[in-house]
């Protein structure tokens, strides 16, 4: 990512939410405060409690510091996720879902060595949702591939692998049936791939590549792909790699950009301490080097292998029976 520099001091919104999105950012902010980054925390509400206190689960002043802000920091929200970071994606005009697919020791991941990221087009294909009216005959959506969308996203994905030592990308679609859609998203990958030179590209049809993902999941580094295959293709590299409590993601946008773990608000155990910050974690780490501090990411990331390989101090997700703030303790220990 590295999109912006490293300054002196970062202005972070952080927006806890409901459920458990309280107590693993509680856990994040805890170790993220022992890494000698200057963080100005502004927080904000958002969420199912936050309609029920101000009647809006998303009041406009948490819009304006995120957009104010160097990076957002998103728990969870409950039963109002849809209004609230559907919302702020649109409205920070955050183009790219970024999700990593990794395998971390002493999870239940099906397969070692798996390490890639899943870029996905945020803002149009499918999910533009236009299905308003049914028809005699029953129902239709369309499905919008802009020129200008597809070029940022896959410019976006070349530009990741080369920042992070990624040698190919793949693009993935269904150009042989959408040959009008899917067949500009194709033609525009291989144009841009074209100013990078360096990087070996590949492209696959969406089903084999749902298959590919079990069969050969380690051969990929960089996925990008269309809104509704890139929400199903990443919600499969979660399974791969098991469990919603390791699973960070970015929503990165020419506006804002925001660092969430991809699980909910948890309502079966919400306030018990039971929570995985780790989600919550990785997703911190990722804004790390969103704004360029990739030797505190680092140090961020080992500290947290360290726990999951020692594996003395785990939530009960993965088998053990810490609380989130002695995981916490723990991976602060290891800094
Ligand atoms: P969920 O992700 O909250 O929970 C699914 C299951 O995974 C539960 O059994 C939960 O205990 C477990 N789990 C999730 N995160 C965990 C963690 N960090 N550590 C240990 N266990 C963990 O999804 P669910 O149950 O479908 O939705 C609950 C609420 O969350 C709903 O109101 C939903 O709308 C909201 N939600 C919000 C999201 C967001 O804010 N981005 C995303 C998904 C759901
Ligand atoms: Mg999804």
């Amino acid at each position: 990512m590295n999109t912006s520099k490293t300054k002196d001091k970062y202005q972070i919104a952080v927006v806890p939410g409901d459920g458990i999105g309280k107590e693993v950012m509680e856990a994040t902010i805890f170790v993220l405060d022992s890494l000698d980054i200057d963080f100005d925390y502004v927080y904000a509400e958002a969420g199912d409690e936050c309609l029920e206190k101000t009647g809006n689960a998303l009041p406009g002043e948490t819009l304006d510091i995120i957009r104010n802000a160097d990076a957002c920091l998103f728990g969870a929200a409950g039963e109002t996720a849809a209004d609230v970071i559907v919302k702020i994606r649109q409205e920070m005009k955050m183009f790219a879902n970024l999700r990593p697919v990794k395998t971390y020791p002493n999870t239940d991941s099906l397969f070692e060595n798996i390490d890639f990221m899943i870029v996905r087009e945020n803002t149009e294909g499918m999910y533009i949702a236009d299905e308003e009216s049914y028809t005699d005959d029953g129902a239709v959506a369309r499905r919008i591939i802009t020129r200008e969308a597809e070029e940022r996203i896959i410019d976006y994905a070349f530009n990741y692998a080369l920042e992070n030592n990624k040698t190919k990308v793949t693009a993935v679609h269904k150009a042989n049936v959408l040959k009008k859609t899917d067949g500009l998203f194709k033609e525009i990958f291989y144009d841009v791939a074209e100013r990078y030179p360096d990087i070996a590209t590949e492209d696959f049809y969406v089903d084999a590549t749902a298959m590919y993902l079990i069969t050969q999941p380690q051969s990929f580094e960089v996925i990008v792909t269309t809104n509704l295959f890139g929400d199903i293709l990443s919600d499969e590299g979660a399974g791969l790699v098991g469990g919603l409590g390791l699973i960070p993601s970015a929503n990165i946008g020419e506006d804002g950009a925001l660092f969430e773990p991809v699980h909910g608000s948890a309502p079966d155990i919400a306030g018990q301490g039971k929570a995985n910050p780790i989600a919550m974690m990785l997703s911190a780490i990722m804004m790390l080097r969103y704004i360029g501090e990739n030797e505190a990411a680092d140090r961020f990331d080992a500290a947290i292998l360290k726990v999951l390989n020692d594996a003395n101090i785990l939530t009960a997700d993965l088998g053990g029976n810490a609380s989130t703030m002695e995981v916490a303790q723990a991976v602060k220990n290891n800094l």
